[in-house]
């Protein structure tokens, strides 16, 4: 039972300068009568102006405080440190501050791999070992507005050859890692990776449901934890007054804070201390919709463990001025130095502005001295754990107001703090080891953020990041990966699907659990194999070998995981074709069409090997 009010509370001046608040406090209860003291207290009586006579709209009045409540609970410090920052905040980009005045970039240190070779396959290996110290994070928190997707985006399919919706693969390579690493630890381990997933009010519950209804993907139901993330409050103008959403006058208009929240919702649901007594050592952090990431983790967690790094950065090689962030060192006059991500328009100015008159350029080598950041990032646990007791996990945050005009007074509508989960450096002591490990675009990074007709219109030379791309994008590293493996795989053609010219590769897909790494690859390809471009081919179970294969067409492979099948000789089919599908055409399914194919499956062969066993498959 809420207890009642004390005389004071009801009847107190606090209250009078918000005089319609003044006559309805009687619908608070006492625990409640701190937050409209607050809100007061912090500017905030315009809430309150319109509020109409106790017995009107009592109920709306009283859902308005439980969403404070929440607001309030749910940021590090309470709404008063939201507001306070937001103040802060606003003066400074009022002023036109510059976040990195001070600083003076330089190039980090930091491991630069070549896929295949001794040091790679050195450094997966250490990974593989490694993967039975680590916990994954995924942020799935965020709309996708730009993607313009209906449903949550790790439910989109990463291909379509196979339907593999982005939430299966990451899944399935996190059990093929937890199972490769576990063989490899002396007399065996039972560890299973934990996967935190951060989500949001726009795709808790779609993504709860995602798991459910497919077994949670062969994940154990409790290897599985969703945190969700909330929103916090909009502001309508410099002072930082909290804006009223326009639908309701009762509640205060919210927007998403931003992928930085990841660690303060870390921090406060008691996992980190729980994996660190488990034995744990690394947290992974990746985003929603990167069908080649694991395809750079066991060397970049192999790069953190034998580096010992506190934070490591997945990094691609970037063009000076692409707009990607890149990873620099910041020196300040006063002597703090920080590796951290520099967004790709604040860096070049940067430059400028501390003595390099060329600002952001390509070095001798094509590409910017500056990694691309890809915002993966693995952290150490046990310095993270003693990071976090000191910020409680809060993010350096930033605005981004759209002013009306010069005078920088009034917005052109509500803006709100946010914070990015790579900034987590920023609070880092000088003394952390902070480095990066940059991989080859091909093999790490091809994300699906944009909707086709903003893919379409993206400058030639810069990725286009939709669901094309994306598709396209596993095929080449998969066929790339086979190539330096020995198989002699076609070159590609190129094709133009939603106004997007992509090379078309063949369409070559395995489950994680054939093949994690270069290594587990070049273990299962024997003698002189070759595959057109025309080709699809979808191999499943573990043990599958190919030896002296040619294919031509759609071969689909699958085997228990104590049978061992050996596919050698020639398979020829008509196999399955891409056929163009039009974006617009509102009949075909919304997954199809933002990839502009369908999958015409002609002919193929296909085999399931569900006995123990060594078998040949010879058409
Ligand atoms: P994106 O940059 O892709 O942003 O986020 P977004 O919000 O999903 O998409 P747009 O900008 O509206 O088009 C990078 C990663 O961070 C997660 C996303 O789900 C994605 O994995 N994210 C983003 C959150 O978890 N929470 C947020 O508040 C924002």
């Amino acid at each position: 039972m809420a207890s009642t009010l004390s005389k004071h509370d009801i009847n107190g001046d606090w209250a009078s300068s918000a005089p319609n608040l003044k006559k309805n406090l009687s619908l608070l209860s006492s625990e409640q009568i701190e937050l409209p003291k607050m809100l007061l207290e912090m500017g905030q009586s315009h809430l309150f102006e319109h509020w109409p006579e106790p017995g009107v709209d009592d109920d709306e009045k009283r859902a308005f405080f439980d969403q404070v409540a929440k607001l309030n609970a749910s940021y590090p410090g309470g709404l008063a440190s939201y507001i306070r920052t937001a103040r802060e905040l606003l003066a400074e980009s009022k002023e036109g501050k510059n976040p990195f005045d001070g600083f003076t970039p330089s190039v980090p240190s930091g491991e630069v791999l070549t896929y295949g070779d001794e040091n790679f396959v050195q450094f997966e290996e250490a990974g593989v070992r490694e993967g039975r110290n680590a916990a994954f994070v995924l942020v799935a928190g965020g709309l996708g507005e730009r993607l313009g997707y209906n449903g949550i985006k790790v439910a989109l399919p990463s291909e379509s050859t196979t339907g593999t919706c982005f939430l299966q693969l990451y899944i399935e390579s996190i059990l093929a890692l937890q199972d490769a690493s576990c063989r490899l630890a002396e007399g065996g381990c039972k560890r299973q990776i934990p996967l935190v997933i951060m989500t949001s009010d726009d795709t808790h519950a779609r993504t709860m449901e995602l798991l459910e209804s497919n077994a949670y993907f062969g994940m154990v139901p409790t290897q599985v934890t969703l945190l969700k993330q909330e929103k916090v409050a909009c502001l309508d103008d410099n002072d930082a007054r909290l804006a009223v959403d326009s639908h309701n006058k009762y509640r205060i208009q919210t927007k998403p804070h931003g992928h930085g929240d990841v660690h303060s919702l870390l921090y406060s649901s008691g996992l980190l201390n729980k994996w660190r007594d488990a034995g744990l050592r690394w947290v992974l952090f990746f985003q929603d919709t990167n069908g080649l990431l694991f395809k750079a983790i066991p060397a970049a967690l192999g790069v953190s463990a034998t580096k010992q790094y506190h934070v490591n950065s997945l990094a691609v090689p970037r063009k000076a001025k692409e707009p990607i962030g890149g990873i620099a060192r910041l020196t300040h006059s006063d002597g703090r130095t920080m590796v951290i991500n520099v967004e790709y328009n604040q860096l070049d100015p940067l430059l400028r502005a501390t003595g390099y008159a060329d600002g952001d350029v390509n070095s001798e080598t094509g590409f910017s001295h500056f990694p691309g950041n890809i915002n993966q990032l693995i952290i150490e646990l046990g310095h993270y754990i003693e990071e976090l007791t000191k910020t409680g996990g809060a993010i350096k945050e930033f605005v981004n107001p759209k002013y009306k005009d010069s005078t920088k007074t009034a917005f052109k509508s509500s803006t709100r703090l946010e914070c990015m989960m790579q900034d987590y450096p920023k609070t880092l002591p000088s003394s952390a080891r902070v480095g990066f490990t940059v991989m080859d675009t091909w093999l790490a990074y091809a994300p699906v953020k944009n909707n086709p007709e903003d893919a379409a219109k993206v400058p030639k030379g810069n990725p286009y990041h939709s669901a094309t791309s994306g598709e396209m994008a596993i095929y080449r590293a998969n066929s790339l990966i086979l190539r330096k493996a020995g198989v002699k795989v076609d070159d590609p053609v190129n094709q133009v699907f939603n106004g997007q010219e992509v090379e078309v590769w063949s369409r070559i897909v395995w489950k994680p659990k054939w093949a994690l790494t270069f290594s587990e690859v070049r273990s299962k390809v024997k003698g002189s194999c070759c595959i057109s471009q025309k080709s699809t081919m979808v191999i499943k179970g573990r043990n599958i070998f190919l030896e002296d294969l040619s294919l031509d067409g759609a071969l689909v492979i699958d085997s228990v995981d104590d049978a061992e099948v050996i596919v050698g000789d020639s398979v020829q089919n008509k196999g399955w074709i891409l056929e163009s599908v039009d974006y617009k055409d509102a009949s075909v399914p919304e997954e199809v069409r933002i990839r502009g194919f369908r999958i015409n499956k002609i002919e193929q062969l296909e085999k399931s090997f569900n006995e123990s066993g060594k078998f040949c498959l010879k058409p």
